[in-house]
C-alpha cells in the first residue's frame, strides 16, 4: 500500500505530542488507518530551537507552504488566525485532508475552510479543537445528526478550570494558578485567551454551530472571563456551598440562539461542581437521547494529540478505504488471551 504523506504544522505542546504518538505507534496506526502514516515534515517558525529529543531534527523546515503541498494529511497545530488560514486553504486546494485543532480560527472563519473544502472533495477534522481529548465534536456533529439538541452546556476550558480549583482548594493566588496552568501546557500561547474566555468562547460557538446547524461565530458569544473572581469570592462560594466555574451555555430558546460564556456559582452537589484540574465536562440536552454527559481531560499535550490522532486515523481511513471503515487487520493482530488467563 502507498504510504500517506503526512505533514504537521506546529510543534508545540501539542504538536510534540502528535509527532511522539505517530513516531512511536507507526505499526498500530498503519493498521487501523489500512496505510502506513508517513510524517514527512513539521513546520516550525524557528528550526534551530532545541526541541523535545523525539523529533528528528531532519523533519523540521520552515518552510510550511512547501510542506503543505506535497501532503496526504495535513495537521494543524500552530494555533492562531494565519498563516493557519492561508496553509489549510492551500491543502485543502492541493487535495490533502485537513485535521485542526485551531478552535479560534474555526470560530472565526470556518466556513470559509468547509466552503474550500467541499469545493475540493476533501475532508476536515477538528475534534481537537474542543474539550482536548474529549470526544465531543463527532458526537454531536454525527452522532445526534438526527436528534435535536436543545441545549448544550459545560466547562471547555481546562486552565480556568485548573487556575479556580487552585485558588479553591490549593491556596493558590490568581497569578501563581496561571503560571502553573502555563507550565503544565494549559493554557494557550497567551494565556489572557483563556482568562478572558475567548477560548471558551470559540469552542461554544463550534459547539452551538454543530449543535443548531447554523453559524454561531466567536463574536455571536457573549464573554466575561474569570480575571474578576477575586480569592474571596472563590473563598466564599465554598461557605455557602457553591463553586465558581467558567461555563460556556448554548441553548436553543423561542427567539433564537443564545451562546455565552461566564463564570457561575455551581451547587456543590451538581456534576460540574466536581469537575477538577484541566479536566472538562460538557452536557448536551437533545429531544430524542435526553440528556448526555461528556468528561475527560480538556488541555495538554498527550490528551490532546488523541483527539488529534483519533482524526488523522478517520482521515486516513477514509482516504484509503472510501469510507468503509476498519479493515480485518485491524482485529487480525491482537491475541485472544483464554477465558481463565484473567
Ligand atoms: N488552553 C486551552 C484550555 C487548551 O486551557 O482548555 C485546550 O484548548
Amino acid at each position: 500500500v502507498t504510504p500517506l504523506r503526512v505533514a504537521l504544522l506546529g510543534c508545540g505542546v501539542v504538536g510534540t505530542q502528535v509527532a511522539r504518538l505517530l513516531l512511536e505507534h507507526g505499526e498500530d496506526l498503519a493498521a487501523r488507518a489500512g496505510a502506513p502514516l508517513e510524517l514527512v515534515g513539521i513546520a516550525v517558525r524557528n528550526a534551530a530551537v532545541q526541541r523535545d529529543s523525539a523529533i528528528p531534527r531532519e523533519l523540521l523546515t520552515e518552510d510550511a507552504e512547501t510542506l503543505v503541498s506535497g501532503a496526504d494529511i495535513v495537521i494543524e497545530v500552530m494555533g492562531g488566525l494565519e498563516p493557519a488560514r492561508t496553509l489549510l486553504l492551500r491543502a485543502i486546494d492541493g487535495g490533502a485532508a485537513v485535521v485542526t485543532a485551531n478552535k479560534a480560527l474555526l470560530a472565526e472563519d470556518g466556513p470559509t475552510l468547509y466552503k474550500a473544502a467541499d469545493a475540493a472533495g476533501v475532508d476536515i477534522y477538528f475534534e481537537a479543537a474542543v474539550a482536548g481529548a474529549i470526544p465531543i465534536v463527532r458526537p454531536v456533529r454525527e452522532s445526534l445528526a438526527g436528534d435535536h439538541v436543545r441545549r448544550v452546556l459545560g466547562i471547555v476550558n481546562g486552565t480556568t478550570n485548573y487556575v479556580l480549583d487552585q485558588m479553591a482548594s490549593g491556596g493558590l493566588s490568581f497569578e501563581e494558578a496561571v503560571k502553573q496552568a502555563q507550565d503544565l501546557g494549559y493554557a494557550e500561547a497567551d494565556p489572557t485567551a483563556d482568562v478572558e474566555g475567548f477560548d471558551a468562547a470559540a469552542k461554544a460557538a463550534i459547539l452551538a454551530s454543530l449543535a443548531f446547524h447554523t453559524r454561531v461565530s466567536a463574536d455571536d458569544v457573549a464573554r466575561e472571563g474569570i480575571t474578576h473572581v477575586t480569592a474571596d469570592d472563590v473563598a466564599w462560594a465554598e461557605r455557602t456551598g457553591h463553586r465558581v466555574k467558567l461555563l460556556a451555555i448554548a441553548e436553543q430558546t423561542e427567539e433564537g440562539v443564545s451562546v455565552r460564556v461566564h463564570p457561575a456559582l455551581v451547587p456543590l452537589e451538581h456534576p460540574l461542581a466536581n469537575v477538577r484540574g484541566a479536566f472538562n465536562a460538557v452536557f448536551v440536552e437533545a429531544d430524542a437521547a435526553g440528556p448526555l454527559m461528556f468528561y475527560g481531560q480538556g488541555a495538554g499535550g498527550r490528551p490532546t494529540a488523541s483527539a488529534v490522532l483519533g482524526d488523522v486515523v478517520s482521515a486516513a481511513r477514509h482516504r484509503v478505504l472510501g469510507g468503509k471503515g476498519p479493515q480485518e487487520s485491524v482485529y487480525a493482530a491482537l491475541r485472544i488471551l483464554p477465558p481463565d488467563a484473567a
